[in-house]
């Protein structure tokens, strides 16, 4: 069998090849893609950036959700027709993350992929396939920061910057636990499209950290989610309360950003990394969004990989998904 994958061709764009289907080993399975959801990391792989040139000849992107065609003689988790999502770190199964847990990574711009009968989990039976595709990535970047650190209950207060893909997963989960989301951005429109508790334009308050503190008695957040954002480590300090947490996501416009130390450690914070998760807390969370009857916000659903990374780029409210035509 020849099916279709997609390459960086190292000048911003991708080349189409045709590859022949390798013999599956016998704990893979192959999976036909139904949908890819597409992430900020995907634009700067494919397009580069300040920072990095373009990639070359990689399968690009991580998120995908498809169905089982093949699987190994000796699979056991999973059967020809079962629904399932990539995972992008698929050497971290559960525990905390190592070095081996980040050695391997997924790609999946493609007709099929094969994989490790471990390397994919269940799809959410509730979601649909456009759904399920954006779960990989931003929403369980979200669900780390917010459920699995494990500082945030009923009651407290979650700081999340930005309105994009892992931002808006970051409000659902929050508010689902009980939490009070305060949300910080400088889109008016998209503000006003959260449903946080209090929504915070940077574009009118810049000084956003004190307005937090404003809205909190002077208290702060529990949790302050900081997607690199200029001078948002600072503010992020600033705007958590005593004991607090402040979870780094994302390098948005600024890879580096200073940190107020005084401000970390007059308040005995934590200054938390957040990189995606394991496939344990991927299962645990599509159980808590079956539960909660949690669905994605879908920005907007594109047949062409070009037009899904301008809509990236031009910043969307929650997630952007590729339904490839290969
Ligand atoms: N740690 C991890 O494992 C992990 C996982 C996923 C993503 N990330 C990182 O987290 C960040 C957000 O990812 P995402 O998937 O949510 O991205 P996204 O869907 O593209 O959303 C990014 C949001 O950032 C804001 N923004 C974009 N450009 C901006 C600019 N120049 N100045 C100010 N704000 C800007 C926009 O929100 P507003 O219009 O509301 O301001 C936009 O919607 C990225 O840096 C990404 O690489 C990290």
């Amino acid at each position: 069998m020849d099916y279709t994958t997609y390459r960086t061709d190292g000048q911003g764009g991708l080349r189409r090849v045709q590859t022949a289907a390798a013999p599956l080993p016998s704990d893979g399975v192959r999976v036909a893609v139904r949908a890819v959801g597409v992430n900020f990391r995907d634009v700067y792989v494919i397009r580069g950036n300040r920072y990095r040139a373009p990639a070359v000849d990689q399968v690009p992107m991580t998120d995908a959700a498809g169905v089982v065609v093949e699987v190994g003689s000796e699979v056991t988790r999973f059967k020809v027709g079962d629904r399932v999502c990539s995972t992008v770190l698929p050497n971290w199964i559960d525990g905390p993350l190592s070095a081996h847990g980040m050695a391997r990574s997924t790609a999946v711009l493609a007709e099929y992929f094969d994989a490790g009968e471990n390397d994919v989990v269940a799809a959410p039976p509730h979601l649909s396939d456009i759904e399920a595709a954006t779960l990989p990535v931003a929403a369980l970047t979200a669900w780390h920061a917010v459920a699995e650190l494990g500082v945030v209950g009923a009651g407290d207060t979650v700081v999340v910057q930005t309105t994009g893909g892992v931002a808006v997963f970051a409000m659902q989960f929050a508010q689902a636990l009980g939490a009070r989301v305060i949300v910080v951005s400088r889109s008016r429109d998209k503000l006003e499209r959260t449903g946080a508790w209090a929504a915070i334009n940077t574009e009118t308050t810049p000084e956003w950290d004190q307005q937090v503190l404003a809205l909190t008695g002077g208290h702060g957040a529990r949790l302050v989610l900081d997607m690199g954002l200029d001078d948002s480590l600072r503010r992020s300090a600033r705007a958590a309360a005593y004991e607090g947490t402040v979870a780094i996501i994302g390098v948005v416009q600024q890879q580096t950003n200073p940190l107020d130390i005084y401000t970390v450690m007059n308040k005995n914070l934590n200054v938390r990394g957040v990189e995606t998760g394991s496939r344990a807390m991927f299962e645990r969370m599509n159980r808590f969004m079956a539960e909660h009857g949690l669905r994605p916000h879908i920005d907007s659903v594109h047949d062409d990989v070009d037009a899904a990374l301008d809509r990236i780029a031009s910043s969307p409210y929650g997630k952007v998904v590729l339904n490839p035509r290969c």
